[in-house]
């Protein structure tokens, strides 16, 4: 015990003393008990098996969320402590918290989180609430170019689309441990001195109105989303005016990547509608935008559309996707409020789900029109990233789209290949060039006029390199899991 004192004590002098709690184990499920109830069971004609399986996974999604996520969380409930009970325009603040206690989160030390709850609207216009936190960085990064730069008050901002969370209030990043992409995204932005702007979209976080109506997530619903991150800088601006620049970059990865592009046409189709916002907009940069997500993984999809669809297509109806299981299964995970993987155990991978011949009906080719980006004016300039072996987003996809795009409306867009990269790491292999893009938009450098492609040289074969990562941040904030922190002075 004495040598482990002397070198904690050389390691961290902070430790003033040496009692060290017990040290437990930890399993991934310590924070549910979750169990599926027999009617679920039955309504979802779910084997001992699956169900078994579908435990597992669900208290694993369950554990990830921070203060028991938007069900316990009161910050949610627009019914408490909302500020505006009868908002008239978007971009109006309803909830603003300035201080997130971050204890229940995996946040890298020295970054500081907000939460706010404002409004936007929907596909068809309708006011809605959406939430969204904001990571703040220690120092703010400095504009080298802005001579008058008034200093460190102001942090320049990116707005950061997540993809696909989950359809349901808790797939919300802000109530994620980790932000959902933890250390992809959100954290590298924040450590790179940027304010980081993180819609959940509408429908994740807060899924009841002002006057209680259900609000449901329009997942892919490219404008929706898009209208989401727009007003939330509206709603950024008035809730902390001193501490954001009035300018930003818009950055997003696959269903974020869509809502990316989704911005820069929003932008570009109508300036008056976002007057306000429209200048500061210098640049958008997407990773494997989805650009044709819903005709090829409908057996994904189509499930968790239909829980909305009739919102959008009065006339739909969930048989028109879905036999007898398949919208069992759907109105399973929807009572579950289930994440990714629970969806994909219950649903994606089910024989059974759809209807034979399920574009008989216009309804899926009519949505992916309302949700694809692509092929319409837009505000660059633009970089699309793409992972060369992504298997969720086909290349060939982005590359068509990106090229029918320029070939329509030029435009300063730029289309970089990263050879051997699938979904995620096509993030994690380029940080440094999109870092420096970023920074140069803030700078103001000019971007190449006109369309190009380009493609990431490795260093060293591609081959050589570890594709997917194995390893995910886990909570070890309790007392007893002390020793799984070795940085905790
Ligand atoms: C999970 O942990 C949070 C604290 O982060 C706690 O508030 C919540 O009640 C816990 N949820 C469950 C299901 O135990
Ligand atoms: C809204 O979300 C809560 C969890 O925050 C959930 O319990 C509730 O069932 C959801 N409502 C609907 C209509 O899906
Ligand atoms: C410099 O300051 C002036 C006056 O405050 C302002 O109008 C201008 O936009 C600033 N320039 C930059 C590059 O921030
Ligand atoms: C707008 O969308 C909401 C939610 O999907 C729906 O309830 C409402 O009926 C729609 N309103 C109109 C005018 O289409
Ligand atoms: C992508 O395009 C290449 C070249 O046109 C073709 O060989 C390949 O089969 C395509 N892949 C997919 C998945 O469509
Ligand atoms: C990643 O590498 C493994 C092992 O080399 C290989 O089996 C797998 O197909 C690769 N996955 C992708 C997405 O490239």
């Amino acid at each position: 015990m004495k040598a482990i004192c002397i070198a904690l004590l050389a390691a961290a002098a902070q430790l003033a003393n040496c009692q060290l709690n017990a040290p437990a184990s930890q399993d991934t499920a310590w924070n549910s008990t979750f169990t599926l109830s027999a009617a679920q069971k039955q309504l979802g004609q779910l084997s001992d098996e699956l169900a078994s399986q579908i435990e597992t996974v669900y208290r694993w999604d369950q554990t990830q969320l921070a203060n028991g996520g938007t069900t316990q969380d009161e910050f949610y409930n627009l019914l408490v402590g909302s500020m505006n009970a009868h908002p008239t325009k978007p971009g109006e603040i309803l909830k603003v918290e300035d201080i997130t206690d971050i204890t229940p989160f995996n946040l890298p030390a020295e970054v500081s989180m907000s939460r706010i709850i404002y409004t936007s609207v929907n596909l068809n216009g309708t006011l809605v609430p959406a939430s969204g936190y904001i990571l703040w960085p220690y120092a703010a990064k400095q504009i080298r170019s802005r001579l008058n730069w008034s200093t460190t008050a102001q942090a320049p901002s990116v707005v950061w689309n997540h993809g696909t969370s989950g359809w349901f209030a808790d797939g919300a990043p802000s109530t994620h441990r980790s932000l959902f992409y933890g250390d992809h995204m959100p954290f590298a932005l924040a450590q790179a001195g940027y304010a980081v702007i993180a819609p959940d979209y509408a429908g994740l976080g807060v899924n009841a109105s002002w006057d209680g109506t259900f609000v449901p997530h329009q997942y892919l619903a490219r404008e929706a989303s898009a209208k989401d991150s727009l007003n939330m800088i509206r709603a950024v601006r008035s809730a902390f005016p001193c501490r954001i620049t009035s300018d930003y970059v818009v950055v997003g990865h696959s269903q974020g990547g869509a809502v990316s592009w989704g911005v820069s046409e929003v932008l570009a189709q109508d300036r008056s509608e976002f007057l306000d916002v429209y200048s500061g907009h210098l640049g958008t940069l997407m990773f494997a935008p989805a650009v044709d997500s819903i005709l090829t993984h409908e057996s994904l999809f189509y499930p968790l559309l239909s829980r909305f669809m009739k919102g959008i297509f009065p006339t739909f109806n969930p048989s028109d996707w879905l036999t007898p299981l398949g919208i069992a299964r759907a109105q399973l995970v929807s009572d579950l409020q289930a994440a990714q993987f629970v969806v994909e155990y219950a649903v994606a991978t089910v024989p059974g789900i759809l209807v034979d011949n399920p574009d008989s009906t216009y309804y899926g080719p009519a949505y992916a029109a309302l949700a694809d980006p692509g092929n319409r004016p837009y505000k660059g300039p633009m970089l699309l990233i793409q992972g060369s072996a992504d298997p969720v987003v086909s290349p060939n996809a982005t590359l068509d789209t990106f090229e029918s795009t320029c070939h329509k409306f030029g435009g300063n867009f730029e289309y970089m290949s990263v050879p051997g990269a699938g979904h995620f790491p096509g993030m994690d292999a380029t940080r440094h060039l999109w870092l420096s893009w970023i920074e140069d938009r803030f700078n103001g450098h000019p971007v190449q006029i006109g369309c190009q492609s380009s493609t990431v040289e490795s260093l060293l074969p591609f081959n050589r390199y570890k594709n997917l990562t194995s390893s995910f941040l886990d909570w070890s904030g309790a007392p007893q899991w002390y020793y799984h922190l070795p940085d905790r002075a």
